[in-house]
């Protein structure tokens, strides 16, 4: 027995053809290919035919089933392409567009100063060291010469952050002083630049977080020479020019003697500079025996010294930035411009 099925083929192809969605296609597909359907109807008329005609009735019939299959499968993608395209708002996807711009973040003032600052320490032969911001009070405080109940401590009033008072957000980069001198031997040469922290009434000078540069040399024989020729070379370094310092007294528990380093701005007054011509840069001083001991150095035969500067005051200077509170603020139509 032959047969024909080229005429149900065609006509399955064309009502596969013709489902608008997918429901419809489902049921085209259980008429022809369902537990009652056509093709599973042919299939059951095998056994009864003769040994000479099932091969040639299997295979015609098998050929039809894979063709219906095939079609229903395109259908459905068809049906699943057209309606991404109507959830896209009826335009088909254009691969050949360009992408959506990305907008390129870049580094923070703070940071790109902070890697040039580290770059001429590094030059000098410093090694750059971090350390954490929330400390011990010990660190911060009294391995610096600072007991509980010293006065200074009302000026770098901090968050105290365990009920015993012994951790505590760091106020200055100090801190690093201690913990470099329990790790090495001298001659020690480090900066430690970071985040520091302070409770205090905020203005356009003042922030609750700030960044600061620690220094410290220790070795024979040095003295406050080394100190001016150090920070005199940085800000060279930085301006590319000469820039003159001059050195107050300054009292810091853990220096002796101390000072405030002031540098010359002509224009400084206009930044907001209450000395003039002058801005105050930074604290320093020789490293006090008390804190050389603290740190397991023999004062006898060794010195040093240390200071600390504001790196935002820094950045403000070098881009004269009128408000300190840009730094933090997050607006990026400020952060853009250093781009
Ligand atoms: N830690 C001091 C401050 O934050 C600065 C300083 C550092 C002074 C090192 C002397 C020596 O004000």
């Amino acid at each position: 027995m032959t047969i024909d099925l080229a005429p149900l083929q065609a006509q399955a192809l064309a009502e596969l053809g013709a489902a608008a969605d997918d429901e419809a296609l489902e049921a085209v597909a259980r008429i022809y290919l369902g537990r009652k359907g056509a093709i599973t109807e042919l299939m059951g008329r095998i056994p009864s035919l003769t040994p000479e005609e099932r091969p040639g009735f299997g295979q015609t019939v098998n050929a039809t089933k894979r063709a219906i299959e095939t079609a229903l499968e395109a259908r459905r993608e068809a049906l699943a392409d057209a309606a991404i395209a109507v959830a896209r708002g009826g335009a088909g996807f254009d691969p050949s567009l360009p992408g959506a711009p990305l907008r390129r973040g870049s580094l923070h003032p703070i940071t790109q100063v902070r890697r040039e600052v580290e770059e001429i320490f590094r030059s000098m032969g410093f090694e750059v060291v971090d350390g954490p911001e929330l400390e011990l009070s010990y660190y911060n405080f009294e391995a610096l010469n600072i007991p509980a109940d010293h006065p200074a401590r009302d000026h770098q009033d901090t968050f105290y952050c365990d009920d015993e008072g012994r951790l505590v957000l760091r106020t200055h980069t100090s801190n690093m002083q201690i913990r470099a001198m329990e790790k090495r031997q001298p001659p020690i040469r480090i900066i430690a630049p970071g985040r520091v922290f302070r409770n205090e009434a905020q203005d356009a000078k003042h922030e609750h977080t700030f960044h600061q540069v620690e220094g410290l040399v220790i070795d024979r024989g040095i003295h406050v020479g080394h100190l001016t020729g150090t920070l005199k070379g940085m800000l060279r370094a930085i301006f590319q020019t000469e820039i003159e310092i001059r050195l107050r007294p300054g009292f810091f528990p853990f220096v002796e003697p101390g000072f405030e380093v002031d540098i010359r701005l002509p224009g400084a007054a206009a930044l907001g500079g209450v000395l003039g011509d002058w801005m105050e840069f930074c604290g320093c001083g020789l490293v006090h025996p008390a804190v050389l001991r603290a740190g397991g150095i023999d004062p006898q035969a060794y010195s040093g010294f240390a200071f600390g500067m504001g790196l935002d005051r820094l950045v403000l200077l070098r881009y004269s930035i009128d408000d300190i509170r840009h730094f933090m603020g997050g607006d990026l139509r400020f952060l853009r411009q250093f781009g």
